[in-house]
């Protein structure tokens, strides 16, 4: 059994003006650290004041000029640190705290509490110079905020502006004297990163330099039935049944009709011959990685479930009782597939053409994972039947799920 190590908290506090993508940013940077495995959780300023105040807080309240409501504001913002700092004395590993953090003066609060409770501070700014982009996020995101509902479009958007004003008079960008930070400018034209040494710190350069906001989806499926499908047995390297290669066909109908023959589509398969003969027939030249192969079954590679259950009661009750922890003897768990399959995840974020990976079982249940945030537990259990394809498409703050069942369907193994 492996679990992840104990370690150094982290505090991941985002700095920036409104409607720059904070929250876009923080869902999915804890989306990704809790996929990883690290217990994370987003502390939501905004949210917290329209619970507390009610929505609907015009642009007044942000004043810096506004006392009152400077104090009220700062209150909301040091409860939600508390409930952070709360959450990282139990079993909380990461926490962000979610809100504009503009001012120097802010900062240091949250760093001198930081330094109180022994915690790693790590700052993200999100910079944002382009009008075009702003305005879009700004209907996007904010228009259908609780703060305007039932206001009319163009008076909130003026309401929401003369806020952004209210933050820009006292913005201070972050400074080479506050620590750890990662500035990313312009949705990644230009990233500036500072003191962000280890492990945790390492994951989010690469994965926030790599994030995009475009919203395309992914498209997934496992490779047709294989001899050892039909066999019941795990793991190997057979070849397509009959049944499996007639399923590539209709993969190959499918994204002709889908796509149109002069696509950008890229392929992705893992290095295992039943997904690159899977790719065949759709003319494309796949991408191959190791990264996507199979669960490595260990010394059960090649056996069936009731065969691991009768030689090996003892690991078939572990696996039963954690799957997604549980190694197989010299192979893996569900934890150092997720591992590795995060390097082909960061593509993928990368990635503006459409994509289409062809792979397997437990490598799919761990990228499916992380675009619908599941927690670990329920990873290993995803229904990912043969002969479908799952198209996922990203939304604003989270990500929509079609399955399509091409010809023949078969039994689930
Ligand atoms: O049976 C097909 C297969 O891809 C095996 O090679 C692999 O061990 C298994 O599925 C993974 O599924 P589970 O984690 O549910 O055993």
């Amino acid at each position: 059994m492996s679990r992840p190590r104990r370690g150094r908290k982290y505090l991941i506090a985002l700095v920036g003006l409104p409607a720059r993508g904070k929250t876009f940013t923080a869902r999915k940077l804890a989306g990704y650290l809790a996929w990883l495995g690290y217990p994370t959780r987003v502390f939501n300023v905004g949210e917290r004041r329209r619970t507390v105040l009610g929505p609907g807080q015009h642009h007044e309240f942000f004043d810096p000029a506004n006392r009152d409501a400077s104090e009220q504001r700062r209150r909301l913002a040091e409860d939600a640190l508390d409930d952070a700092m709360r959450f990282l004395r139990g079993d909380g590993r990461i926490a962000l705290h979610d809100a504009t953090n503009t001012t120097r003066e802010r900062r240091d609060a949250i760093r001198a509490r930081c330094a109180a409770e022994d915690r790693e501070l790590l700052f993200v700014e999100i910079v944002n110079q382009d009008p075009a982009v702003i305005e879009a996020n700004l209907r996007e995101t904010k228009l259908s905020s609780p703060d305007y509902a039932g206001v009319d479009a163009e008076a909130a958007l003026r309401d929401f502006r003369a806020r952004i004003a209210h933050y820009e008079s006292v913005y201070e960008t972050l400074s080479e004297d506050e620590g750890a930070w990662l500035r990313i400018v312009d949705r990644g034209r230009r990233v500036d990163i500072h003191e962000m040494y280890g492990w945790i710190p390492g994951r989010i350069v690469s994965f926030l330099t790599n994030l995009q906001v475009t919203r395309r989806p992914v498209w997934l499926t496992r490779h047709g039935e294989s001899a050892w499908n039909v066999l019941g047995r795990i793991g190997g390297d057979s070849e397509l049944s009959p049944r499996g290669r007639e399923y590539a066909k209709s993969l190959a109908a499918y994204v002709r009709e889908r796509f149109g023959p002069s696509s950008d589509l890229d392929v992705w398969t893992s290095t295992l011959r039943r997904t690159r003969e899977t790719a065949a027939p759709l003319g494309i030249e796949p991408g191959q990685w190791k990264a996507l192969d199979e669960i490595d079954a260990g010394v059960c590679d090649g056996m069936t479930y009731t065969e691991i259950e009768r030689s090996m009661p003892a690991e078939f009750e572990a696996r039963r009782r954690d799957k997604f922890h549980y190694r197989y003897p010299r192979g893996e768990s569900y934890q150092d597939v997720v591992q590795r399959v995060d390097r082909v995840l960061i593509e993928l974020e990368r990635y503006r053409t459409p994509v289409l990976v062809i792979a397997h079982r437990a490598v799919l249940r761990a990228l499916t994972a992380y675009f619908l945030q599941l927690p670990p537990a329920e990873t290993p259990h995803l229904p990912m039947p043969l002969h479908h394809v799952l198209q996922l498409t990203p939304t604003a703050y989270g990500c929509e799920e079609e399955r399509v069942a091409l010809a023949p369907q078969v039994a689930d193994h």
